[in-house]
């Protein structure tokens, strides 16, 4: 299985062949996001939120990013990991957000990395790139900018906003940037920033005029039925599929319905069972 490349990713922009990006916080997801086709999966500071419990993305750590990148890593022959740099693993200066990126990709199976930041950042990427580091960036709603933004917040409306990010889309592009999340932009503005740049757009609540998208993919699989925002479209209600197996698995347990005969082992060793697991460890069937 050969890995996606970022050389291919362009060529799909060129190409006009849509990008599909998915978040994926461990191993066995990305398993299966990556035997699905995915092209790129992100590791994002999302996990603060989804995986985590927090409220907004500020508490995740670098040493975080590196533990669930790894477990991406191991599960995606395929796709692209890119993975984040989360709050304050790259805001201070060019050279610790190069330290951070060294970070992820020695240790956290990172094969590019994401930040969040227009021109001001330009530096920055462009100093990541030289340690031979791609970078996707991200405008518009910058979750770790929250505090800044007054929350998750629609980013670009009116003239001087839609022009300003226009500016930091082309100022990450001349900085190197492989790619660029524009997250909750009006669709008219992402559709004339992607016209705009070499480099392919991936949105998330920018409407369908990017060049690929991305999903958190526990909003996705309908991980948290009380979160239905307009961007998402839910292709699975797995917290309802998950609380059902637990209550079916409790009842079994209360009534001892479970564990039946199948699911337990004899105090002699079975030929048949021991061949069927190669004749060692547990049999499973
Ligand atoms: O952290 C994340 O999951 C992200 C996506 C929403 C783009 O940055």
């Amino acid at each position: 299985m050969t890995k996606v490349t970022i050389p291919q990713l362009q060529k799909m922009k060129d190409r006009g062949e849509k990008i599909a990006v998915l978040t994926a916080y461990d191993c066995a997801f990305a398993r299966i996001f990556d035997r699905a086709g995915i092209d790129i999966l992100l590791v994002g500071d999302s996990l603060g939120m989804v995986i985590q419990g927090h409220p907004n993305t500020l508490p995740v750590t670098l040493e975080q990013m590196a533990y669930h990148g790894r477990a991406v890593a191991r599960g995606a022959a395929r796709a692209h990991v890119t993975v984040d740099l989360p709050f304050g693993s790259y805001q201070v200066s060019p050279q610790q957000a190069v330290e951070s990126a060294i970070r992820l990709v020695a240790e956290g199976g990172a094969e590019s990395v994401k930040l969040e930041g227009g021109a001001p950042f330009a530096a920055t990427v462009e100093a990541i790139v030289r340690a031979s580091v791609p970078v996707m960036g991200h405008l518009g709603l910058t979750p770790q900018s929250i505090h800044k933004l007054g929350g998750h917040v629609v980013q670009g409306r009116g003239p001087e906003a839609a022009r300003q990010l226009r500016e930091d889309a082309l100022a990450l592009e001349a900085a190197g940037c492989y790619a660029i999340v524009l997250e909750a932009i009006p669709q008219g503005l992402a559709a004339e920033i992607t016209a705009s740049l070499r480099i392919p757009t991936i949105g998330i609540g920018a409407g369908a005029g990017c060049d690929g998208q991305v999903l958190v993919s526990y909003d996705l699989l309908g991980m948290d039925a009380s979160f239905e925002p307009r961007f998402v479209r839910r292709y699975a209600e797995l917290a309802e599929v998950v609380g059902e197996a637990a209550a079916q698995y409790l009842d079994d347990v209360k009534t001892s319905r479970f564990p039946a005969e199948a699911n337990a082992y004899s105090d002699l060793p079975s030929p048949v069972r021991l061949a069927a697991s190669g004749g060692e460890g547990l049999a499973t069937k």
